[in-house]
């Protein structure tokens, strides 16, 4: 796992963005993972101004999002639908057809048709050639909560209470945040050809230590990524601030042959 600790979320989000536009420039089609969150609100928002300002092409790019709750249809304010329509997707020519989210309106069996629908269409597309992840505060990924398997293909979770309050700021005061969700799988997101995990504020300082330089374990979903050959973890200084080895990572990043920089 690279480490690369950058004094705040601005500039983590805009380096991970060159990285992204490097990618779009050498496989225009590439097949972007997806995320959701406060997380990665900056590096969408560079995106688009490199889109907008630097004619950064977005329209023969795919791409699939981790997860959706199960019951809010595309126009719920707090649906992860109209989150990538209004954070992402109207701001750059993305063709609506390529950009799939699991639909959270199907119920009962229907699911069980989705998930496996949602993991052909992955494999179809030639498998993620980059996937975006933020990270619960319980080191949760998608929405694979602790004791998820660490082999887990795309399918229906129940979310903790943790995450429910944590993601409550999403919903209006007094709405019910939904239990169930649609999540990519960790086997899923670890089929992805490249990783790029982001986690910003002291919120996430323990879920990052525990990920980075704990054991592999599902306590801490994210520490499957210890096992991925191509990992990029993009942190600010708080959210780095549990790390053994933060000097280290920071030493490393500094010393990086000029050729691997973007
Ligand atoms: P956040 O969520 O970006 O809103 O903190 C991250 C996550 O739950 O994966």
């Amino acid at each position: 796992m690279e480490v690369i600790i950058q004094p705040d979320a601005h500039s983590a989000s805009k380096l991970a963005a060159r990285y992204i536009a490097r990618l779009l420039r050498s496989k225009p089609n590439a097949v972007l993972g997806l995320a959701t969150g406060s997380t990665p609100l900056m590096l969408y928002a560079e995106l688009a101004r490199l889109h907008s300002e630097e004619g950064l092409d977005f329209s023969r790019a795919r791409s699939f999002n981790l997860d959706e709750y199960v019951g809010l249809g595309p126009n719920h304010p707090a649906s992860y639908h109209h989150f990538m329509r209004e954070n992402f997707f109207r701001h750059i020519n993305m063709q609506p057809e390529n950009c799939r989210i699991p639909d959270g309106t199907v119920m009962g069996e229907d699911i069980i048709r989705e998930c496996e629908k949602y993991e052909q269409e992955i494999h179809a597309a030639g498998g993620i050639d980059l996937q975006i992840l933020g990270i619960g505060s319980d080191g949760h990924i998608g929405f694979n909560e602790p004791s998820s398997s660490l082999a887990s293909r795309t399918r229906i979770k129940t979310l903790t209470e943790r995450t429910r309050q944590d993601n409550a700021r999403f919903f209006q005061p007094g709405e019910n945040v939904p239990h169930h969700v649609i999540t990519m799988g960790i086997g899923t997101i670890m089929e992805a050809h490249e990783i790029f995990l982001f986690a910003f504020g002291a919120g996430k300082a323990a879920a990052v230590a525990g990920a980075a330089e704990g054991p592999i374990t599902a306590e801490n979903p994210a520490s499957i990524l210890q096992m991925h050959p191509r990992v990029k973890c993009f942190l600010d200084e708080e959210a780095a601030s549990q790390l053994r080895r933060r000097d280290y990572y920071k030493w490393v990043y500094l010393h990086k042959p000029a050729w691997q920089h973007v």
